[in-house]
């Protein structure tokens, strides 16, 4: 979550009297392919979309859909291509620019504001009418996957599905507008877009296509549906909030997250209606999904991503983190098997399954609780604790009369059961080694450790580490560890110095282990002098998984924090947003920053990470 989205959230709680828990400021396409046939595998590696939260490429099985032929693609990355990580380490820094390694190019794709719907219709400094902002690129970009579009080369074409999770004023001309009006403006700056992109071969630069016919925004001011256990008591929701980072399922559909269990931009609405997972078809093909679905099964609270893990037998776990002040980890358990050769029938494999919630024990092994109406007493009159990080909140009473009361209150489930409340879960990221890694960014208030959050004050963050028993999406048990804690030697306070080896950071946020088994961290650290005196601006970093040797990548320019990240299935073309860039970047001499979407490339056409 945005420093920005915390002010907004904390405003519009404080004029409800609201006492919610809040925030502080502050897979594996190798997965699927390894239980496939070699030809298949190598068409699939060519041609699928490689979203890659979950590193498999949704996308890509629903280009092939499993009925397509086997021949490998032209796209395919050839089997001598390097992809060891080589890159000459940035430094930090400061300063309006974008710093890559030598040898590699940025350059901005897509900002807030730019002509996505129709040809010459962007933000150019004048106030746009409301359904002109209905058209334009969304701000605040954050989680973002790539999808392949059927029947082209997904290394030169192909879908952005991007996130905004707040707004970016500049574009917005809210004094000019009716309080009412005003509202409908800030919604239609967050959501999602589908962008088709394209590699210019006369120009070697990728664009966006505007005006294609997979172009389209789901905003705060569209309509929603929902599903589940909760599907009659919420009902159809108009909006959508807080689109913070997202994931991609194995049949090529997009998750998008709302990290606000609150509509605070218009409280007016549904107030049960925000704060769930929304499945998007970037495709636009899926009856099932012509109007989004709110999946109610997989539980509201403040959603980060999702990341899945796909069992041999194909069934599968979604992992999400509740960045909350503290929050808990989850998965979902689809009922269901994923089908690889029946896109249409997993449209609906979302509406049902098993949520649990993870509990960290002190020894490294860990249990999955499930969060099931009568069981792990969910039951009605259940003691919530409150806050676990603290020792000052009076426990309340809460009733799970129903799985509907489970998943509406989520939170409470997850404490009343059991499950360890963390230091700010983001992002969760899963390897073709099934080993799943999840950020917790910070927490400085925290005063009651345990063994998964061992820091008295931790304003700097870890990395949790966890492996499944057996390897099983489905396990109920796991074993873990925490794999470092963010930062700096420079720093005198022992629970600031952490044990980074290499690049030192502050607040991992954004985690993605690529095709290629590399993991990457982006961070969201304080903007501030005194931070950035040490760690400089927003970064991403590589984390050697072995050795955790961590080299900066990119450096961001001034007030950003570096999110989201996409690929090309031949990795060669890197997809990160930075989001609310200070005044001046990326247009020289503006006086706001436009949140955008940028291209980062080696120089010689090698693997982004050569
Ligand atoms: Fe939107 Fe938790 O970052
Ligand atoms: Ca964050
Ligand atoms: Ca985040
Ligand atoms: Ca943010």
């Amino acid at each position: 979550m945005s420093y920005l989205t915390d002010k907004l959230r904390a405003d519009a709680a404080a004029a409800r009297g609201d006492a919610e828990i809040t925030h502080v400021p502050g897979q594996m396409l190798d997965d699927v392919l390894s239980k496939m046939p070699m030809k298949r595998r190598s068409m699939l590696r060519g041609s699928i979309g490689a979203s890659l939260t979950a590193i498999f490429g949704a996308s890509a099985l629903s280009a092939c859909g499993g009925g397509g032929d086997d021949t490998p693609s032209a796209s395919t990355p050839a089997a001598t291509e390097n992809f060891a990580v080589g890159f000459q380490k940035v430094d930090a820094a400061v300063g309006q620019k974008v710093s890559v390694p030598a040898n590699y190019t940025s350059d901005v794709l897509f900002s807030a504001g730019d002509a996505l719907i129709t040809a010459g219709l962007s933000y150019q400094g004048t106030a746009l009418s409301l359904s002109e902002l209905e058209q334009v690129g969304g701000g605040q970009h954050d989680g973002m996957e790539f999808y392949a579009i059927p029947g082209r080369d997904p290394n030169k074409n192909g879908l952005l599905a991007i996130n905004h999770e707040s707004t970016d004023g500049f574009m917005l001309n809210l004094a000019d507008r009716t309080a009412p009006d005003a509202i409908k403006a800030r919604l239609s700056n967050v959501g999602v877009d589908i962008v088709e992109i394209k590699l210019n071969e006369t120009s070697n630069k990728w664009e966006v296509v505007v005006g294609s016919k997979y172009n389209k925004r789901y905003t705060g001011n569209t309509n929603y549906k929902t599903s589940g256990p909760a599907a009659t008591v919420v009902g159809d929701v108009v909006g959508t909030i807080n689109n913070c980072a997202s994931g991609s399922t194995p049949w090529g559909t997009y998750l998008t997250c709302e990290e606000s269990t609150d509509n605070y931009i218009d409280p007016t609405q549904n107030e049960n209606g925000y704060g769930w997972v929304i499945e998007i078809d970037p495709l636009g093909e899926l009856a099932a999904l012509a109007t989004p679905v709110k999946h109610t099964a997989m539980g509201r609270f403040d959603h980060e991503n999702t990341a899945y893990m796909l069992n041999a037998n194909n069934r599968m776990a979604f992992y999400m983190g509740d960045d909350s002040t503290p929050g808990g980890i989850y998965k979902f358990v689809p009922d269901g098997s994923y089908d690889p050769n029946n896109r249409a029938a997993n449209a609906t494999l979302l509406t049902q399954g098993k949520l649990y919630g993870a509990q960290f024990k002190p020894d490294g092994t860990g249990v999955w609780l499930e969060l099931t109406q009568g069981k792990n007493g969910l039951v009605m009159g259940a003691t919530d604790p409150g806050r676990t990080d603290r020792t000052t909140d009076t426990p309340t009473l809460v009733d799970f009369g129903t799985q509907a009361d489970v998943v509406l209150k989520c939170k409470a489930a997850s404490r009343v059961a059991g499950a360890t409340q963390l230091d700010r879960p983001e992002w969760i990221t899963v390897g073709a080694d099934k080993k799943v890694y999840c950020a917790l960014t910070n927490n400085g208030s925290r005063t009651v450790t345990d063994a998964a959050n061992p820091r008295s004050t931790n304003p700097h963050g870890h990395i949790i580490q966890w492996t499944e028993d057996g390897n099983d999406a489905a396990a109920t048990t796991f074993k873990w560890e925490i794999f470092l804690l963010a930062g700096s030697q420079k720093l005198g306070a022992a629970n600031l110095k952490g044990n980074i080896n290499g690049d030192e950071f502050s607040s991992p946020d954004g985690l993605r282990i690529d095709p290629q088994g590399r993991l990457w961290v982006q961070t969201d650290a304080s903007t501030s002098s005194g931070t950035t005196s040490v760690f400089g601006n927003n970064a991403m970093y590589h984390v050697d998984q072995t050795t955790k040797r961590s080299t900066r990548f990119l450096v961001g320019p001034d007030g950003c924090e570096i999110t989201g990240l996409a690929y090309t299935p031949d990795l060669k073309t890197f997809f990160i947003n930075i989001q609310h860039p200070g005044a001046g970047w990326p247009v020289a001499g503006e006086t706001f920053g436009r949140s955008s979407t940028i291209v980062v490339r080696h120089n010689e056409g090698k693997p982004v990470g050569a």
